[in-house]
């Protein structure tokens, strides 16, 4: 078992499989960046899953694959397939933008995925493509059809902005609902390469906004998850995200890892460790090493706010946020 300082179980690991991203979403990649990873630097699926190996018997017991955009890598389902054919039992989901989704979701399920967390910030088309900086919605909307058709469990992000998408936090919470799939509010998280000018909503006007609309109960915490549920009245739950407090960190269980192999013990800070040229050279007892020493350094909780504010100078999109 990975066990951290702080007495946390560390059993979840997020793998970025690419920093590219086919959306230039305003809140994580306005731009296209100055230059890409280079693909030599990129780790092949073959020495990922030397890696993953290495976790899976070290204790992770949940896999979630994102980017950037993960469908942009080409044999995606095959490297989902190693890795449930070495675990079936392992809990493993996706996050994508679903644009891809609608040709890949079949596959994508019979490989051994489980799970999918989509973003739908709008279901108006003209906004989503002020939003992604591409006419997008028709096809995150089939993709998510799809996916639900071939039975993957879907979770949605959105993320409320003023005077953009902020007027749609019912409407798209009606949309999952009728579909059956949970819908979670995230605050913007502000950082360096989004678009100046984002006024996110928080969680609080999130709140009394649905209390229009709505009656719900405050549920918490769910497990390990940073996200505070809330129960309405007919049973369904809805999420909200406040990345900006600390509260969720006492029961953060996961690590990540990106597509050149810097191993990350927390979001929020720079710190990383490579297991690159330990993996490149069949180097496992190394990588494993590389896995304890990061889980022992795993920072207590974030420091977004205060005098001592510490923020991560990573772009979310080289993290899967
Ligand atoms: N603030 C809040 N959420 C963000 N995401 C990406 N960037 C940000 C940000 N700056 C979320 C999106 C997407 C997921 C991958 O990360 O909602 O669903
Ligand atoms: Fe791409 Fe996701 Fe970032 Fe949007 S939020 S630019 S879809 S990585």
């Amino acid at each position: 078992m990975l066990i951290d300082s702080y007495d946390r179980v560390v059993d979840y690991l997020r793998i970025s499989v690419t920093e590219r991203c086919n959306f230039r979403c305003q809140y994580c990649m306005p731009e296209k960046p100055f230059s890409w990873v280079p693909k030599e630097n990129l780790l092949t699926f073959e020495e990922l899953f030397e890696f993953v190996k290495v976790c899976i018997d070290e204790g992770i017991n949940k896999i979630r694959i994102t980017g950037g955009e993960p469908l942009l890598r080409e044999d995606l389902d095959k490297f989902i397939k190693m890795i449930y054919d070495y675990e079936p039992s392992i809990d493993l989901a996706m996050t994508t933008n679903a644009f891809l989704l609608k040709g890949t979701a079949q596959k994508l399920k019979d490989a051994g995925l489980k799970r999918i967390n989509v973003s739908i910030d709008t279901l108006k088309p003209e906004v989503a493509l002020a939003i992604a900086g591409k006419d997008v919605l028709q096809n995150v909307l089939d993709g998510v059809e799809e996916a639900l058709k071939v039975g993957l469990k879907v979770k949605v992000n959105m993320v409320p902005m003023k005077g953009m998408n902020s007027d749609e936090i019912v409407d798209v919470l009606e949309y999952c609902k009728t579909r059956n799939m949970t819908v979670r509010f995230i605050e913007y998280m502000e950082n360096q390469y989004a678009k100046a000018g984002i006024s996110g909503m928080k969680s609080q006007e999130l709140l009394s906004h649905l209390a229009q609309h709505y009656k719900f109960e405050d549920e918490g915490f769910d497990g390990s998850s940073p996200s505070h549920y809330f129960k309405m009245e007919d049973g369904y739950r809805f999420g909200i995200i406040e990345p900006y407090e600390d509260d969720f960190c006492k029961q953060c269980n996961r690590i990540r890892l990106t597509a050149e192999g810097f191993l990350i013990p927390c979001l929020y800070f720079d710190e990383a460790m490579s297991i690159a040229e330990s993996v490149k050279k069949g180097d496992i007892k190394t990588a494993a090493l590389v896995l304890k020493e990061v889980v022992r350094t795993k920072p207590e909780k974030n420091r977004w706010g205060g005098d001592d504010a510490e923020v991560s100078s990573r772009a979310f999109y080289e993290t899967g946020g």
